[in-house]
C-alpha cells in the first residue's frame, strides 16, 4: 500500500466512529436501524429492481446502503478497505438480522476478495475520488460481473469537484485531472457529516477523474453504456452556499449559474 492510500485509510478509520455515532443525523443511523431504506432519491430509483440479484457494493463504508439493498431483496456483499467500517457493517447486519457478507480490502482486489460473479455492482457518493487510477477499477468491476450483469455508478460530478467558495462566491479552485502520483492533498479538520469532533487523522489525498477517463476505463474493460445522466443535486453540502431541498439533497443557491452536480451511469458486461 503506498503512502497516499495509507493516509487515506487512517483518515477513514478516524471517521467511522463519528459516522456511527451520527450525532447530527447525517446518515440517519437510527432510522436505518428502525427499518428504513437509506438509498437516496437518485440511486434509489436508478438502480432498479435488485430482488434476487447477487450484488456487490464497492466502497460500502459502514454498510447502511449495502443493507438497504438487502432490504430490497438483493443478496449483498460489501467491500471496503477500512477495518472499522467493515466491523461496523457486520454489527449493523447482526443488529438488523439482514443477511450480508462484508469483506475488507482494496477495490482493485475485488475479484480475489469477493464471492462473485455478481448480477449488479453498485458504488455511490464518494468513490473514485479516493482511487489513484481508473483502469484497474474498471477491470475489477468487469471481472466480478456475470455476463449480462450491470454496473451502477453515481457520484459528485467531476465539474463539482473543481469548485471552491471564496468570500461567498463560487469559484474554480481545484484541478480537473490529477496523475496518480500527484493527488490533491488536503487536511479537513472535521468530517462531512457536520459533527464538530476533530478528526484524529485529517490528512487525505484525492484524485480528480474527468468524465472521459471514467467512460474510457469502463469501455476498455469491455463494458457497454446503458445510460449516463447528470443531476443538479448531491446528498452532502459541497460548499457553504449550497441549499438543502425537501428531498434531502443539496443544490446551488438561487441565482447561481446552473451546472451538473452529480453524474450517474449504468454499464453492462456483454452477455456473450
Ligand atoms: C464516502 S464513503 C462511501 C460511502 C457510501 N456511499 C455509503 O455511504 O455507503 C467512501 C468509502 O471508500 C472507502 N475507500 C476509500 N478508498 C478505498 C480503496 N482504495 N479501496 C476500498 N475502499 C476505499 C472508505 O473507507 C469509505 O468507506
Amino acid at each position: 500500500m503506498d503512502a497516499f492510500i495509507e493516509a487515506n485509510l487512517r483518515n477513514w478509520e478516524s471517521r467511522v466512529p463519528i459516522h456511527t455515532r451520527d450525532s447530527g443525523g447525517f446518515y440517519d443511523v437510527a432510522g436505518f436501524l428502525a427499518g428504513a431504506d437509506k438509498l437516496g432519491p437518485i440511486e434509489g430509483e436508478e438502480i432498479g429492481d435488485v430482488a434476487g440479484f447477487d450484488l456487490l457494493h464497492l466502497q460500502c463504508h459502514f454498510g447502511i446502503d449495502t443493507l438497504s439493498l438487502a432490504r430490497r431483496g438483493a443478496r449483498v456483499t460489501g467491500l471496503d478497505f477500512s477495518p472499522s467500517a467493515i466491523a461496523q457493517a457486520r454489527t449493523f447486519a447482526a443488529q438488523t438480522g439482514l443477511a450480508a457478507s462484508f469483506m475488507e480490502g482494496s477495490v482493485y482486489d475485488a475479484a480475489s476478495l469477493t464471492p462473485g460473479p455478481f448480477d449488479r455492482v453498485f458504488t455511490t457518493w464518494g468513490t473514485i475520488g479516493w482511487l489513484p487510477e481508473l483502469k484497474p477499477w474498471a477491470l475489477a468491476i468487469a471481472a466480478v460481473l456475470k455476463p449480462g450483469g450491470r454496473f451502477y455508478f453515481c457520484d459528485g460530478h467531476p465539474q463539482l469537484d473543481m469548485l471552491d467558495e471564496k468570500d461567498g462566491k463560487i469559484v474554480l479552485g481545484y484541478p480537473w485531472r490529477n496523475t496518480a502520483a500527484e493527488p490533491c492533498r488536503s487536511e479537513w479538520p472535521v468530517t462531512y457529516t457536520g459533527d464538530p469532533e476533530p478528526l484524529s487523522a485529517p490528512l487525505q489525498y484525492s484524485w480528480a477523474h474527468p468524465v472521459s477517463d471514467i467512460l474510457t476505463a469502463l469501455m476498455e474493460a469491455g463494458l457497454r453504456l446503458v445510460f449516463i445522466r447528470e443531476h443538479e443535486a448531491v446528498p452532502w453540502r459541497p460548499l457553504p452556499s449550497f441549499v438543502k431541498g425537501e428531498d434531502g439533497l443539496w443544490r446551488l443557491p438561487a441565482g447561481a449559474h446552473a451546472m451538473p452536480l452529480a453524474l450517474s451511469l449504468m454499464a453492462e458486461k456483454p452477455a456473450a
